[in-house]
Formats: C-alpha cells, sequence, structure tokens
C-alpha cells in the first residue's frame, strides 16, 4: 500500500477546517490574523492533551501540585520579571507595502534563498554576521547595516524601501477598572508567559501545600504576545496556550535537577505517541542564553516547515524569585531546618505550548493512503489522546441493529468519547472517522444479534482496517488492550 505523510502545512490546515479541530477566529468577519478557535474536535484533542500533561506532572510527582493564576497581573510583575524592558523583537517595515516583519527573520531568509542557490560562502558570511548583530553598534543598527550592505529585498513586494529596526514590545496592554487610561504607567499587561504567576505564588503554595525544596508548581493557561510575524497556522499565534512547571531546587542541585528534567520531558513525548525519528532535542548555545538563563535546550519536532522548538527547558537560576523578592519586599527564601541554612531557590522551568503540542500530533498522524484506487486520509492519533474513541454505527436503518447500537453507546459513553452514526454506506462512515482520528469503529449486523447466545459486533481498526467479531461484553477490555499496546508506526 503506497503511503504517504504530510508535505506541507496546508494539508492539515484544510483538514482541520474540514474535520472540526480548528477554524480561524471571527471567521465570518474575515478572520482575526494568528487567532484561531478550536472546533469540536479539536477541543476534545487539546484537553486529552492537557490531562495527559497535567497528570504526568502532577500525578506521577507527589512533590508538584497545580496553580490556577489569573491572567492579569500587577504592572510591577512585568518590571521585575524583566518583560517590560527585555520582551522585544527587531522590526523593520517596507515601506513600499507597509509590511512588517522581523529583522532577524528577514535576514535567515536570505540566508536560507543563498543556501537555496548553492552559494554556501555569502550564505555564512551572512550567518556569521547574524550570529554575532549586537556586538558592534548595538541590535538594531546592526541588523538594518547587515540588510542594507546585502541589499536585502523585501520578501513579498520585492522593493528595498525599509525602515528603521526598531524594538517592539510583545505584550499587550489593556485598561484597568474604570479609571484607567491603558497610559504608558497605567494599565495591565495580558501575561506573555504563565511562569510569573507561579513565581509570585512560589512562598503561597510552599506554605500551604507544605512542600520541601525540592518541589515543583505546575500550571495551564493562556499566554498572549504581540508577534510581529505571525503565521504558520497554530504554530505562532498571539494568543496560545502554555503548560509550565517550574520546579525549586537547592542552587548546586540545579545542573542535575536540568539533565533529569530534559532526559523525562524527552521521553514524555515519546509516550505522547510522537514517532521519536521525528524528535530531537537542541541545547542553546552559550552566546544565545537569556540574560536569567544558566543552561536552555529546545525539544524539537520535525514539522513539514522544518524542525522546530515545542518545548524549552531552561535553567532560570534564582533570577525571578530574586527579581520578584527584590521589587516586592518580600522575602522568597527556603529554609532548610537539616542544613539550618536559608537560600534562594533555583529554577528548572519546563515549558511546552499547546497548540504546538496539538499541531505536532497531528502532523505526526497524518497519513495517506491508496486503497483500493482510492486516497484514504486517516489520522494515526494515539488511541489516549483521540478526539472521539469509538465510532457506533447500526449497519443499516432497522430497529434490531440500532436498538443495540444504541446499547452500546448507553453503555460505554461515561468512559469513552463515543459517536454514534448512522448516514451513509459503511465505508464512508469508516472514512469519515479515519479523517478524524476514532481508532475503533464498533458495526452492529444481522450476522451479530441474530446469532446463538450473545450478540456480537464487528470492531475495525483505524490503523490498518482490519476487523474482528467480538462479544459485546469483551469490548471494553477489547478497547482498552488497544489503546494500552498501541504503537506510532514508524
Ligand atoms: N516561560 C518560558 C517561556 O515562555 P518560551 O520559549 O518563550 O518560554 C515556551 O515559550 C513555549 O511556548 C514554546 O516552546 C512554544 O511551544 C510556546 N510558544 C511560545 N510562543 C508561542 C506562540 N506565539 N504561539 C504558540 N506557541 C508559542
Amino acid at each position: 500500500m503506497a503511503v504517504s505523510e504530510l508535505e506541507n502545512l496546508d494539508h492539515i490546515v484544510s483538514l482541520a477546517k474540514a474535520r472540526g479541530f480548528v477554524f480561524q477566529s471571527s471567521e465570518i468577519y474575515g478572520g482575526l490574523g494568528a487567532t484561531y478557535d478550536y472546533g469540536p474536535l479539536g477541543v476534545e484533542l487539546k484537553r486529552n492533551i492537557r490531562d495527559f500533561w497535567w497528570k504526568s506532572m502532577t500525578r506521577r510527582h507527589s512533590n508538584i501540585v497545580g496553580v490556577d493564576a489569573a491572567i492579569f497581573m500587577h504592572p510591577d510583575v512585568w518590571k521585575a520579571s524583566g518583560h517590560v524592558d527585555g520582551f522585544n523583537d527587531p522590526m523593520i517595515d517596507d515601506k513600499q507595502s507597509n509590511k512588517r516583519y522581523r529583522a532577524d527573520m528577514i535576514i535567515e531568509g536570505e540566508i536560507a534563498k543563498l543556501r537555496g542557490k548553492d552559494k554556501q560562502d555569502e550564505a555564512n558570511e551572512l550567518q556569521q554576521k547574524l550570529d554575532t548583530a549586537g556586538s558592534r553598534n548595538g541590535l538594531c543598527e546592526d541588523l538594518h547595516t547587515i540588510i542594507m550592505d546585502h541589499e536585502i529585498r523585501a520578501p513579498e513586494s520585492g522593493a528595498f524601501e525599509w525602515t528603521d529596526v526598531r524594538q517592539f514590545n510583545l505584550m499587550f496592554k489593556t485598561q484597568f477598572g474604570a479609571t484607567s487610561s491603558g497610559e504608558d504607567d497605567d494599565g495591565v499587561y495580558l501575561r506573555p508567559e504563565t511562569a510569573q504567576g507561579i513565581f509570585v505564588n512560589f512562598k503561597n503554595v510552599m506554605d500551604t501545600a507544605r512542600q520541601q525544596i525540592p518541589f515543583g508548581i505546575a500550571q495551564v493557561g493562556k499566554a498572549f504576545r504581540n508577534e510581529v510575524v505571525a503565521r504558520q497556522f497554530v504554530f505562532r499565534m498571539r494568543e496560545f496556550e502554555q503548560m509550565e512547571m517550574q520546579y525549586f531546587v537547592e542552587p548546586g542541585t540545579d545542573g542535575e535537577a536540568y539533565d533529569e528534567w530534559l532526559e523525562e520531558r524527552f521521553e514524555w513525548h515519546k509516550e505522547l505517541g510522537i514517532r521519536p525519528a521525528k524528535l530531537r532535542h537542541q541545547d542553546h548555545p552559550e552566546d544565545k542564553l537569556a540574560h536569567y538563563a544558566e543552561a536552555a535546550a529546545d525539544i524539537q519536532y520535525e514539522f513539514p516547515i522544518g524542525w522546530q522548538e515545542v518545548e524549552g527547558i531552561h535553567n532560570r537560576t534564582d533570577f525571578d524569585l530574586s527579581q520578584h523578592a527584590k521589587h516586592s519586599g518580600k522575602k522568597l527564601e527556603f529554609y532548610d531546618q537539616q542544613q539550618q541554612k536559608r537560600y534562594t531557590p533555583y529554577v528548572i522551568e519546563t515549558s511546552i505550548g499547546l497548540d504546538r503540542a496539538v499541531l505536532m500530533v497531528l502532523c505526526d498522524a497524518y497519513r495517506e493512503e491508496e486503497v483500493d484506487g482510492d486516497t484514504r486520509t486517516v489520522l494515526k492519533i494515539n488511541p489516549k489522546l483521540a478526539p472521539t474513541k469509538i465510532g457506533i454505527f447500526p449497519l443499516i436503518k432497522k430497529d434490531k441493529l440500532q436498538d443495540l447500537a444504541h446499547k452500546i453507546e448507553e453503555d460505554l459513553r461515561d468512559d469513552y468519547k463515543v459517536l454514534y452514526d448512522e448516514s451513509g454506506s459503511i465505508g464512508k462512515r469508516y472514512r469519515r472517522q479515519d479523517e478524524a482520528g476514532t481508532p475503533f469503529c464498533i458495526t452492529v449486523d444481522f450476522d451479530g444479534v441474530e446469532s446463538e447466545g450473545e450478540d456480537t459486533v464487528t470492531i475495525r481498526y483505524r490503523d490498518d482496517m482490519t476487523q474482528d467479531r467480538v462479544r459485546v461484553s469483551k469490548l471494553r477490555q477489547v478497547i482498552e488492550e488497544k489503546t494500552k499496546s498501541w504503537k506510532p508506526e514508524t
């Protein structure tokens, strides 16, 4: 059987829309850039991934507890964290088209173009200049000089009419309360990461959950970034969801904890059902580390747009707690009774974008297969994550078959997301569920209902399209066993 994988994101974008995974936000008004809505299947898939993460963080680790902090936080939080001064991207405008770009990405695009034309020496020279941008006259000026010296043109208009490069803060600001004007020293930000809600609750959680170092705090929630370049579907959005965990450790043990978390998180992606050959981790070079970080690595997936970060693991040292202690005037320390010493804990952070995880799962599961001269599009999603777990079909619309199908639906619906469907040919119903990633389809036919003794049904497996005849009382057992033993096809 000829099988092909995903060649570009367009296939996923159209399948996601056609099947109800993801829609453009406010679509009937023409859409809003880089914001998306999850449809009936998408919301289930997203919820399943979120639950999988939450369980593996908080249930498997008795020393990790959760919080759900507010999106609005005191404005000083973002001064302390460095986001007000430092959470910027360098941007440049094309005067002809009025389109805005990230200056570093314009240069990266040119490097890719040169490599495509096999001009490796020129590409290397440009890469070297990009790598050292900021070391000559400041980042903005250096990026501008590179673009002008190399006569890099705007990608869409082809014009060479650039503005200066300016820093652009990625945080959204809004009015807070009836008297706020939202001006510079007024108003609040929408959080650009969930992590700060954890840091400011460090003491509250330590005191109330009676945790000793090392311990962790996990949180899932929305984050907002006014991305200059926002494209590639749910990969880069202006409103997205993060699943973050901050692990507080004694200074000196941070290196070991960082290595352990990097390994554990990498294994988690495999457990999610992602093919190992499509996963890798990359250390951030020392000169590219964020100001607060002692070490950092990305867990990357090979998307159709190339290898891209899905999760970051960071050793954030004591930067955040020390900053919040300084700005709030509150002590954010741990007193170790055994060692009789007081210290500010170091933090190992694991931070994964939920929407990127959804996209990774969809991309990894997507296959087109030639079946009987036809193309079958199928999402081979891990059954644990599948939006609909079981399709239940009476072969035809006859009372006897419908009654048993409804009885099975009734029996399974509290434990599994099931879908009853009696419209169209059975082949069409299977194909619809293949595209939705439904791993099991149960069909009730006359052979099973009219058989001697207990009723039987057929269960059809999405991945290889084989079928078994199963007694109705054994359905749960078969589904559980098949779910447990499922492995991604390599
Ligand atoms: N607290 C650390 C932090 O926020 P980050 O690398 O900026 O680190 C962590 O973000 C993760 O959040 C990324 O690995 C990515 O999966 C996700 N993420 C970041 N920006 C995003 C965006 N604009 N759209 C979707 N996901 C995003």
